[in-house]
């Protein structure tokens, strides 16, 4: 299988001098999940899992193309805010590259997961006593004082990578699906699916473009709210975000889709992530499960009928935020190491003993 930058080359801003960076990204599952879809009351159901990609999200897409962009350009070193996962794939596409990368993140907020991956791949890590909002501030000052380049998605090549999702999508499914679910956070990828789309639709790869359905957390919804929020708080960290970048795009990408942006409240967001692994094997991070909950919201309010062809976007690994995935249930005490113990713990009668 070509690269990513190789396979979709005439729709990126890929040159002859264009280095043919990859850590094998893209060509992640698209899983059909009937169970699912029966539980949420919708027709068809498809999950587009981004976990796994080689960082385990949506954002090595985006980042493999602005890291050869960088290279291309002569950079040394790059620099980005993150909730955690920008981080994890700017430090290792950086270290392919052979690039320098600076990542600045919010303290305390960041899955585990996500700071492991950004120290083993080499990063210098700044935690800031801060939220997302300010670090992505220092970094666009950054940005301007230094020879440094930008690998957030106000780093136009970030969205532009991050479009192959959905031609990935159109190309697995034979034709663009009706809906499209995914959680907002700085709003990157809702603009790049809305590009995605548009540029497979006018190059006439597919006859229709899909309505795209936003969520935000309940307690970081910006742009459902019409106004930032100084103090976003949500337990899905990486969506945890007051002041998106690419506002004014989403809002574009919403209207033009015909599609809309809505909230999903913790609680739903939890329910649907242990839903999705429950019902489906699908283990993403709790930000990822906000397409499934917000779906679950509008069919269940009966703002949307169900019918048709969804596809839900989940953009990061399970394995990103083990510790909130534990926390979900209680922990299972040490018993006696025999076999009746263990039947009796499970309620299960004794066996006969075979001799
Ligand atoms: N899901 C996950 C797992 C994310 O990490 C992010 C964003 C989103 C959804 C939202 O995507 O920002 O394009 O609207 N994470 C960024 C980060 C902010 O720093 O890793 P978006």
């Amino acid at each position: 299988m070509p690269s990513l930058l190789e396979r979709y080359r005439d729709f990126l801003p890929v040159t002859a001098q264009t280095p043919l960076l990859t850590l094998n990204e893209g060509n992640t599952p698209l899983i059909h999940v009937p169970r699912l879809a029966n539980a949420l009351g919708v027709d068809e159901l498809w999950l587009k899992f981004e976990g796994m990609n080689p960082t385990g999200s949506f954002k090595d897409r985006g980042m493999v193309m602005a890291m050869a962009k960088a290279l291309e350009a002569g950079a040394q070193s790059v620099v980005c805010a993150s909730t955690g996962n920008t981080s994890a794939s700017a430090a290792a596409y950086a270290t392919r590259a052979g690039l320098e990368a600076v990542v600045i993140v919010p303290s305390g907020k960041i899955a585990l997961g996500k700071l492991a991956q950004a120290l083993m791949y080499g990063a210098k890590l700044v935690v800031i006593d801060g939220s997302f909002d300010d670090a992505l501030n220092i970094v666009r000052e950054m940005g301007q004082a230094h020879p440094i380049t930008v690998v957030n998605s106000v780093n136009p090549y970030r969205i532009e990578g991050q479009t192959t999702a959905a031609y990935e999508i159109c190309d697995t499914l034979g034709g663009a699906p009706d809906y499209l679910a995914l959680p907002v956070g700085n709003a990157g990828n809702i603009t790049a699916y809305w590009r995605g789309f548009t540029r497979y639709f006018e190059r006439g790869h597919i006859a229709s473009r899909p309505k795209l359905l936003g969520f935000q957390a309940e307690g970081a919804a910006p742009i459902v709210y019409g106004q930032p929020v100084c103090h976003p708080e949500t337990v899905a960290t990486a969506i945890r975000i007051g002041n998106p970048a690419s506002w004014s795009y989403a809002v574009a990408a919403r209207d033009e889709s015909g599609g809309l942006i809505d909230s999903v409240t913790d609680d739903e967001i939890l329910a649907a992530w242990r839903d999705m692994a429950r019902l489906e094997g699908v283990f993403c991070e709790p930000a990822s499960a906000a397409g499934i909950a917000g779906l679950r919201k509008l069919v269940g309010a009966g703002r949307n009928d169900g019918k048709g062809r969804f596809v839900a976007v989940v953009t990061g690994h399970g394995l990103k935020d083990p510790e909130l995935a534990v926390k979900q249930f209680a922990a299972p005490e040490p018993v006696a190491a025999d076999l009746g113990t263990v039947e009796a713990l499970l309620g299960w009668e004794a066996s006969v003993a075979v001799h």
